[in-house]
């Protein structure tokens, strides 16, 4: 039989942007600048830069010659009909509210949707998605499987719901202070694990019997269907675009980032089949985005995402990216870096806990790594753990994650395989030479949001 063959870009490259090296010394003056934290630094300052997929992909010259045919009329752009018909098309819902990214789509659902004291099950937190549940007066409750939160479990779906996590909360609250159940696809806290389509069903059954809402936070949705099309029974034969479609039309409402997925540099939309709630949610849009026809975007940048929604569901273009990302989990791995198992589709996910046992997690072992990753190499990685965690909001007191990782994130179609085997040098690199990494405390603490710009000091 003839064996199947690697993954490689579907595409060539016709514009290139130059990288910046700096040396050692530079770059420790530049974490002292940032309170060593990586969100803080210039992007000069950084080589290779792994912070985030958000925002951060390439586009192709489709898109870019979208971007040409904007229509910037305040009202009635013919680019949002565009976009419109696209997020349709391919995702099935029937409303759409333009919003400028994923938090303003969430912002709208939540104040809409929420009232005080409402309990909101999702499978695992999102940082921006919990906030804005909690501003609205709700309290988030995990029903992700237990096995999201150890890193070494090899589950193929360990972004699925466990169906009695969620039922024992039906019975705790009542349905009716429940707004919703809100499904991520993939679960980007806990290393981008995907869920399967038979738990899904099994989610939607058990909502239907309560009359509750499934609303599902869309972010990287084609990711999760190429990894269904991978590993569930029955899901081989079909494409990457019909996967989509069976795990939109399987939830209400979705909230998308189009930053990440959907190829482009900014932008989101609210999707919604209820028709009050679309409603509510376009008179909303008018105060906090823009008009229900821009919700915050240019013109240019609603045709630009109405191509690439179709570019990411092409199969080809998700095999190269999430093969781009499962070739650096696999290096790490044979080299034996402590990784989340089973490895991600937006990134790699290094377990600072078993990489720095000598660091507590009150002395930010994953923020402390992310910073010796970037002084060893110009590397820029970003903290999952402890400080992305935040505070409990009715106590003050810090979460503490089992999860305490560094974020390898892959933008999409930007970096070549050699830029992931210096990645791969630079972590082993840093590996045997762990135990002269030290702890940090925080020394400026926001209230929101605090991994974005908190500042530390290294413990000496
Ligand atoms: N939901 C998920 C799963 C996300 O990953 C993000 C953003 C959002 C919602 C919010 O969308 O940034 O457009 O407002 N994640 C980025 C990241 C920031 O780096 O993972 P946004």
């Amino acid at each position: 039989m003839k064996k199947e063959r690697s993954w490689a870009e579907p595409y060539k490259i016709k514009m290139v942007e130059p990288l910046f090296m700096t040396t050692r010394e530079e770059r420790e003056q530049f974490l002292k600048d940032a309170g060593y934290n990586t969100f803080l630094l210039r992007s000069k300052q950084v080589y290779i830069d792994l912070l985030t997929d958000s925002g951060t992909s390439a586009m192709s010259d489709r898109q870019w010659a979208a971007l040409m045919m904007g229509d910037e009329s305040y009202a009635g752009s013919e680019n949002f009909y565009h976009m419109e018909a696209a997020i349709q098309k391919y995702y099935g819902y029937k409303h759409v509210i333009p919003t400028h990214q994923g938090r303003g789509a969430e912002h709208i659902l939540s104040q809409i949707l929420i009232k005080k004291g409402d309990v909101v099950p999702g499978n695992m937190y999102f940082t921006t998605t919990r906030l804005h549940q909690e501003l609205a007066g709700g309290t988030f409750a995990d029903i992700i499987i237990d096995e999201a939160h150890d890193p070494d479990s090899e589950l193929p779906f360990k972004g699925n719901c466990d169906l009695n996590k969620l039922e024992r909360l039906i019975t705790k609250h009542g349905a009716e202070n429940i707004p919703y159940v809100s499904i991520a696809t993939t679960v980007n806290m806990a290393g981008g694990q995907p869920l399967s389509l038979a738990n899904l069903r099994e989610v939607r059954a058990l909502c239907d019997k309560h009359g509750i809402m499934i609303v599902h936070d869309m972010t990287r949705v084609a990711e999760n269907a190429y990894m269904i099309q991978r590993l569930e029974e029955g899901y081989g034969h079909k494409s990457t675009a019909e996967i989509v479609r069976e795990i939109c039309d399987l939830t209400d409402a979705a909230t998308m980032s189009s930053k990440k997925d959907a190829l482009v540099n900014i932008g989101g939309f609210l999707a919604v089949n209820d028709e009050k709630v679309f409603e509510k949610a376009r008179n909303m849009v008018v105060v906090y985005e823009g008009l229900h026809t821009y919700g915050g975007l240019a013109g240019r940048d609603m045709e630009a995402l109405a191509v690439g929604i179709a570019e990411s569901v092409d199969d080809d273009h998700i095999r190269a990216r999430v093969g781009q990302v499962q070739y650096l989990g696999k290096k790490l791995l044979e080299a034996g870096i402590p990784i989340v198992k089973t490895i991600g589709t937006h990134g790699v996910f290094l377990d600072a806990k078993k990489f720095l046992p000598h660091i507590s997690q009150d002395q930010f072992p994953a923020q402390s790594l992310a910073a010796a990753i970037y002084a060893d190499s110009g590397v820029r990685t970003m903290e999952r753990g402890i400080v992305s965690a935040g505070r409990n909001k009715d106590t003050g007191e810090e979460n503490r994650p089992d999860l305490e990782l560094v974020r390898l994130t892959v933008s999409r179609r930007v970096y070549t395989q050699a830029h992931m085997d210096v990645v791969a040098e630079s972590v082993e690199y840093v590996y045997s030479e762990r135990h002269l990494i030290k702890g940090l405390k925080m020394v400026y603490e926001p209230e929101y949001l605090r991994f974005f710009q908190a500042r530390f000091e290294p413990i000496t």
